[in-house]
């Protein structure tokens, strides 16, 4: 699936690169950007991605044209990608059932184990970027407090290490799958969305430039938006920020 890897010890950021990439020449094939460390490691909105030893940060650049993707499911790519990383945990972490916190976190056991983030770039053709941060041997048992409740690694989770060379293939081995079932219109492909929904019934708060809407999750409806039911009725978000749910 991988047709090139450029692989370094230390970036900025993986995603920084991969687009510095496609701005140079068009990249088709899928192209891994791995690193072992990130000094700048970007996260969605003003949120930073801290790569410490033992976790795992690559960027897979896609062309969604390449793979049959039509420009109207792109908005699905980060919904594919968290599912994705969800079924290439069943293999690495079986027993422990992720959750896909909408748009694109991965929850293991209630706590982040891997955030990503996806960018458009403008080049000779359109890629997609797919960055993809995943705490694999690194613990944040003796993290402060305020991380060690939210965040979690697969070592913490398993009490165990990992190789990260088999996370990382067994990541690549479900985004072909995924991207595939995305480019073929799969029917079942939102009702999997749906399936692993970290929300779905819980009372959630949104975030929008204009709006700050609470209401019940009902869940992440086929075009891939959240659906929250309001005291106005239920209403659809393709994009905010989720600042509680509870
Ligand atoms: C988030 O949680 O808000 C998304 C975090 C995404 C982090 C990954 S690490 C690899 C890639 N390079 C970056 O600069 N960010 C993504």
């Amino acid at each position: 699936f991988v047709g090139e890897v450029d692989y370094h010890e230390t970036v900025d950021s993986t995603n920084d690169v991969a687009l510095a990439h496609c701005r140079r020449r068009a990249v088709d094939g899928p192209l891994l950007v791995l690193a072992a460390q990130q000094t700048r490691g970007r996260g969605r909105g003003a949120n930073s991605w801290w790569s410490v030893a033992g976790s795992l940060t690559f960027s897979l650049i896609i062309s969604p044209t390449g793979l049959g993707v039509s420009q109207e499911r792109w908005p699905q790519a980060s919904l594919t990608t968290g599912l994705s990383v969800c079924l290439a945990l069943d293999h690495v972490v079986p027993g422990i059932r992720s959750a896909l916190k909408w748009p694109n976190d991965v929850f293991l056991n209630g706590g982040k184990v891997c955030g990503i983030l996806v960018e458009v770039a403008e080049g000779s053709t359109q890629s997609l970027v797919l960055g993809i941060g995943i705490n694999v041997n690194n613990s944040f048992v003796d993290a402060p407090p305020e991380l060690t409740t939210i965040a979690t690694s697969l070592a913490d989770a398993t009490g165990r290490e990992f190789d990260r060379t088999e996370v990382l293939i067994a990541l690549l081995k479900q985004f072909e799958t995924q991207f595939r079932r995305l480019a073929a219109n799969d029917p079942q492909l939102p009702a999997d969305w749906l399936q692993r929904c970290a929300l779905r019934g819980l009372t959630v708060t949104i975030e929008t430039p204009t709006h700050r809407t609470t209401g019940r999750c009902a869940g992440i409806d086929p075009q891939g938006a959240l659906v929250l039911e309001t005291v106005e009725g239920p209403e659809r978000f393709f994009g905010g920020v989720i600042t509680s749910f509870e």
